[in-house]
């Protein structure tokens, strides 16, 4: 404790605050760099600066403590998601190898056809839901492909990836409720065996790399849960978040649909404007001085990815949102050694889902959006599209 100290009594996992956390984490920005919340007994990191360092100093802000209950982090143990390095570099090499730009170079044509029958089926209904009808629909597809499975699971897999996500969270309720749900996918995915997945999908080459001893065997279920646990809630909520702001904003829309060549621009500012994940956990390894405060060795910390992508300090006008701003660095999907590994497959999916929409939507409008609370990922649970005029 410090002198400088600041703190709140704000709790970022109240129910209010999973549903709109602008204004909070508006009000915990612009108290200062650190905050400590009492409430949780976290130490939250709330400006764009202070946000980059710490993703980027992983020997200070250790992702061992990546969630923030004790349980998960002793669940994740060993998982590129809660590891540092040196072990991480070895675990994340396995990881993204299926993911690079030259691995997902042969998907995009699936991904793109697939993305246009979606919309396309959508948009011939004349009202949609654009959670439901249109959001889920991509990711769903492409991760099931991708670890080579079809069918019996496809019902559950929405449910155990929020499942998953709630369980990075504080143990509260939601938490807790999560926990039979969490429980099948990682049964499931570590229970999986490689030769019934589809012959060449990723999933399968993982399990042919462990069985020919290039990756520990054990490992290949780990992986295929990070596919899954990560790649859903995320990407859906992303592709959902894009509709809504081009509903908002519809002369932003506009400029997307006269120039195509905007969407990846236009894809950032949507992952600037609404973070797919509400906060992340890290612990400090050591006291570590942030501004001129100094959060004690052993606390759990919380990066708010919100407020740091809506800091006024490094975006202008942050609350506007701009297709031709092209915020490339924000900080959506992390930053440093843990810096996503599915993003070139995120953009794959969402710039599809919206080059389709462009194309075949001349304009539409939207009616109110729910919000699904989670601990983590913040997705929509629904989103009308009303009056809809097809190109
Ligand atoms: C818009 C969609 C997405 C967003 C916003 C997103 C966001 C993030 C963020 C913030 C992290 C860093 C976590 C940390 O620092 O603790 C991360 C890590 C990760 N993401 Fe994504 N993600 C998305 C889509 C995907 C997809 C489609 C996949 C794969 C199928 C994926 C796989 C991963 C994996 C495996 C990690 C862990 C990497 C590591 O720990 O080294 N993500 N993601």
């Amino acid at each position: 404790m410090t002198a400088t100290m600041q703190t709140s009594t704000i709790d970022i996992w109240a129910d209010e605050i999973l549903a709109n956390p602008h204004e909070a984490f508006t009000e915990l920005r612009e108290q200062a760099p650190v905050v400590y919340l009492k409430h949780s007994d976290v130490w939250a990191l709330t400006r764009y600066a202070e946000i980059r360092e710490a993703l980027g100093s992983w020997e200070d802000f250790s992702s061992t403590r990546v969630a923030f209950n004790p349980q998960m982090n002793e669940v994740l143990t060993g998982t590129t998601l809660a590891s540092d390095p040196p072990l991480h570099t070895q675990l994340r090499a396995t990881l993204s190898e299926n993911l690079t730009p030259r691995a997902l170079r042969d998907l995009k044509v699936t991904i793109d056809e697939k993305a246009d029958r979606i919309v396309a089926d959508a948009v011939s209904r004349g009202t949609f839901d654009a959670v439901t009808d249109l959001a889920q629909e991509l990711p769903l597809q492409i991760v099931l492909d991708l670890i080579g499975v079809q069918g019996e699971v496809r019902d559950k897999i929405l449910g155990w990836g929020a499942a998953a996500f709630n369980l990075l969270g504080p143990m509260n309720e939601r938490a807790q409720q999560s926990f039979p749900l969490a429980g099948e996918l990682f049964e499931w995915t570590h229970g999986m065996e490689g030769d019934k997945l589809a012959e060449g999908s990723i999933g399968r080459a993982i399990f042919d790399a462990g069985a020919r001893g290039d990756i520990p065997p054990e490992l290949c279920g780990h992986i295929i849960h990070q596919y899954l646990a990560a790649g859903m809630d995320t990407t859906i909520g992303a592709i959902a978040n894009a509709i809504r702001l081009f509903g908002e904003n519809p002369d932003q829309f506009a400029k997307v649909k006269e120039d195509p060549t905007l969407i990846p621009a236009a894809f950032n500012e949507v992952l600037r404007m609404e973070a797919a994940m509400h906060a992340q956990g890290r612990g400090t390894t050591r006291d570590v001085t942030v501004g001129d405060t100094v959060i004690p060795e052993g606390s759990q910390v919380a990066v708010l990815f919100y407020a740091g992508n809506r800091d006024p300090r490094h975006y202008d006008n942050p609350d506007a949102f701009l297709v031709e701003r092209n915020p490339v660095d924000h900080l959506t999907f992390g930053y440093g050694v843990h810096g996503c590994a599915g993003q070139g497959l995120a953009k794959l999916e969402a710039h599809a889902v919206i080059e389709a929409f462009c194309r075949r939507v001349d304009s539409f409008e939207i009616g109110e959006p729910t919000v699904t609370l989670n601990n983590t990922s913040r997705s929509l649970g629904s989103l009308p599209v009303t009056s809809l005029v097809a190109a």
